[in-house]
């Protein structure tokens, strides 16, 4: 599959954002181990979290599919049932990383596999911690990579555990094991990640306490039934955002989108660089706050991006830095070397293309610096099999002279199911 992309007029739009993939994923495995039938609203009907619904079915979990973004779950009460055959965890290194939490405590060992991308990701990162738990885990491959072999100790304990990287990831899989795991689970954050494993507990009756950048679970309790509604994908809604903002006099309004303040931070970064945006919360929770955005575009100027806020920014790191070659002056991203070990090493892939599509671009081992304003030109370029680089570009295309061609663009239904439908639908309104 490909997208072509031809540079558009303004643009003015309201778009309607398919649901959030981390809560998605997260809403699927608690109903999953809670003590009853759970109906997840706004599920994102995207390959990754289906991913996660058809591992938890292996694993003896009942999941009724409603509709396409409607999931009945029967909860199993932390009772899973060994499974039959690996289990795939596709491209999803939330499913892998997370699901190994939960099966820390389950009596039976599993084998956890991926595609070509996720079998290069680092899984030491929840090894280490799960092991100190009392699990055991193995890699097959090279470096702490999957596949990953996870046997499980239904006698798990408690720990307190610093993270050495700033990973929500990791930070949700120890919590999730620490749900069954007897004593008091802490686990201390360098600096701030996406919140919703905390939020979603507490929303399923788990007493979480939560002290700066502190986050400790007491002994074995399990979640409570409950519905859950997903909000809008804000990563997802980051590519028209951009889009809208690169231009001026272009506007984008966008409803039901997730306003948790640990994903917000591409408001703030695009704010500093010029836009106008108003952002109106409507629901505050419990669970996720969400609500509607709408931004104005302006002529964009360079800023830097990095220290704490890289967290709350890691996904959209690649649609900014198209926002930084189409600004006037010089964007710096830094402290971001997690982007290498993503879907594809995002920060060579992204300084490459922008190269190739005539901006000037200083590849740096943590970041890059991006010297925008010259004009970009369409090129053929590859995905590398990653969603969002095969998505920051067709933005990037909407900027450039002639075609932008991405190849290899399957890789889109792994987060957002319908983009270049929604690409064509936007330019050509
Ligand atoms: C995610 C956390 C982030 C993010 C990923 C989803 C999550 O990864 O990049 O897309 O759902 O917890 P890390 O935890 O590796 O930073």
């Amino acid at each position: 599959m490909e997208i072509r992309v031809r540079r558009a007029p303004r643009i003015e739009a309201q778009i309607k954002i398919p649901g959030d993939k981390s809560i998605s994923h997260r809403a699927a495995m608690l109903a999953a181990l809670s003590d009853g039938p759970c109906t997840l609203h706004n599920f994102l009907s995207g390959e990754d979290c289906l991913q996660t619904i058809a591992v938890l079915r292996q694993l003896g979990v009942v999941i009724e599919e409603k509709s396409k973004s409607e999931f009945l779950v029967h909860g199993c009460s932390g009772r899973f049932h060994p499974p039959k055959d690996h289990l795939n965890c596709g491209n999803s290194g939330t499913t892998m990383r997370l699901i190994s939490g939960l099966l820390a405590s389950q009596p039976f060992q599993s084998r956890l596999t991926g595609d070509a991308s996720l079998t290069r990701r680092p899984m030491g990162r929840i090894m280490e911690p799960l092991r100190q738990m009392g699990a055991h885990l193995k890699s097959e491959g090279t470096n702490d990579c999957p596949p990953l072999l996870v046997e499980g100790n239904p006698k798990l304990q408690g720990i307190t555990y610093r993270l050495p990287v700033a990973s929500a990831q990791v930070k949700s899989a120890i919590l999730l094991a620490g749900l069954l795991a007897q004593g008091t689970t802490r686990v201390i954050q360098p600096i701030s990640t996406r919140d919703h494993t905390e939020r979603m507990l507490e929303h399923f009756g788990v007493p979480v306490t939560i002290e700066g950048d502190e986050i400790s679970l007491q002994t074995s309790s399990l979640p409570r039934a409950c519905d859950f509604d997903i909000p809008g994908d804000i990563s997802s809604a980051a590519f028209w955002l951009v889009a809208a903002s690169a231009h001026p006099g272009s506007s984008v309004v966008i409803k039901d989108i997730g306003l948790n303040s640990t994903r917000t931070g591409i408001l703030s970064v695009l704010l500093r660089m010029g836009v106008r945006l108003r952002e109106e919360e409507l629901t505050k929770g419990p669970g996720e706050p969400s609500g509607k955005i709408e931004i104005i575009g302006n002529h964009l100027r360079g800023t830097v991006i990095g220290g704490a806020e890289i967290p709350n920014v890691i996904d959209e790191l690649p649609v900014l830095a198209v926002a930084g070659a189409l600004a006037q002056g010089t964007t710096v991203i830094k402290d971001a070397s997690e982007l290498r070990v993503k879907e594809s090493d995002r920060l060579a892939v992204v300084a490459h293309h922008l190269q190739a599509m005539g901006a000037e671009v200083i590849e740096h081992p943590d970041g890059m610096e991006i010297h925008g304003g010259r004009p970009l030109k369409g090129v053929r370029l590859s995905s590398h099999g990653d969603h969002r680089i095969a998505m920051a570009f067709a933005i990037a295309g909407l900027f450039a002279e002639g075609e932008t061609l991405i190849e290899d663009t399957a890789c889109v239904e792994t987060s957002y199911p319908g983009f270049a439908r929604q690409l064509d639908n936007i330019i050509n309104e």
